[in-house]
């Protein structure tokens, strides 16, 4: 392995999930799983399953309860004794049940990813595969158990874990390296002082503007002879807002249809799952000004 400045410059745990995304012939299956994710268009269900209601992502939220109960088999299988055997059927059965809409809910959010990013689209193709095997293992070793045979569904639920510890291990590739279903905002630098970003007169009532504030870019709307200002970057997948629509009050995305109440910022629809940050805006001396609002 490299070593740059002390510290290993492509740590082991990285290394797969960095492979995976240079593997062409997985854009195969990729724009395959695109068709079938493309079919949930924007509307109440992709906002259900997106965590709109929620008010934070759904799929990683639901990933807890189908690796918590297979993980908990597992160690029953491993050392709770016979006693346990018919704890270690429920919880995989239990698993199984909740792993349809965690799958449905990671589908959902894959499928907003920008497809220039190939590396995101494979490494989500080999994630949702391994995740399938873990599925199909699991009901395989729950048959097994069932029909009296327990050495057997043991190795099967074995096979499963190593399944699901790839998938786990990619999906967490993608959200905390690729930044997939996080705040597209969150690491914005946000000027708390007021700062002038335009002079008044250029700003006509009905009109918008993407201004920059200290590298940020901010998006300043007049309706109705109010000021409005808000993070230009969308919340969801970072779509540049001034370039959406405009309409009651509210700005839609234009890459996947999130609406914002320009007031506040809030999720009018999604697939955003979080508020767009909002800034405080005046005029000052002929000028726009802007700052950002206190949380
Ligand atoms: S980037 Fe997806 S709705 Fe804005």
């Amino acid at each position: 392995m490299t070593v740059e400045n002390g510290r290993p410059a492509s740590p082991a745990m990285h290394v797969l999930p960095e492979r995976l995304g240079e593997v062409e012939p997985l854009d195969a299956p990729a724009k395959a799983l695109s068709s079938v994710a493309g079919r949930i268009g924007p509307g109440a269900l992709k906002d259900a399953l997106s965590g709109t209601w929620l008010g934070h992502a759904l799929h990683p939220f639901l990933t807890d309860l189908p690796i918590g109960t297979w993980t908990s088999a597992t160690l029953l299988d491993l050392i709770g004794g016979e006693d346990s055997e018919r704890a270690a059927e429920r919880l995989i059965g239990a698993g199984l049940l909740a792993s349809l809409p965690t799958a449905v809910t990671g589908l959902t959010e894959w499928a907003d990813t920008e497809t220039s990013d190939t590396s995101v689209r494979r490494v989500g193709v080999v994630h949702a595969a391994a995740n399938v095997a873990a599925v199909a293992l699991f009901a395989a070793s729950l048959a097994a158990r069932r029909r009296g045979s327990r050495a057997r569904g043991k190795q099967l639920g074995l096979a499963a874990m190593g399944a699901l510890t790839v998938g786990g291990h990619l999906g967490g590739h993608l959200s905390y390296a690729k930044g997939v279903g996080v705040d597209q905002t969150t690491f914005q630098q946000r000027q708390t002082e007021w700062t002038r970003v335009l002079d008044d007169a250029d700003l006509a009532d009905g009109d918008h503007r993407a201004v920059q504030v200290d590298g940020v870019a901010v998006l300043v709307a007049r309706e109705h002879g109010r000021l409005y200002a808000l993070a230009n970057r969308c919340v969801h997948r970072g779509g540049p807002l001034a370039d959406g629509t405009f309409e009651n009050g509210c700005v839609t995305c234009p890459w996947h249809g999130s609406t914002f109440r320009l007031a506040d910022g809030s999720v009018v629809h999604g697939p955003a799952a979080y508020p767009q940050p909002v800034y405080d805006v005046r005029v000052e001396a002929g000028g726009v000004e802007v700052r950002a609002r206190p949380a």
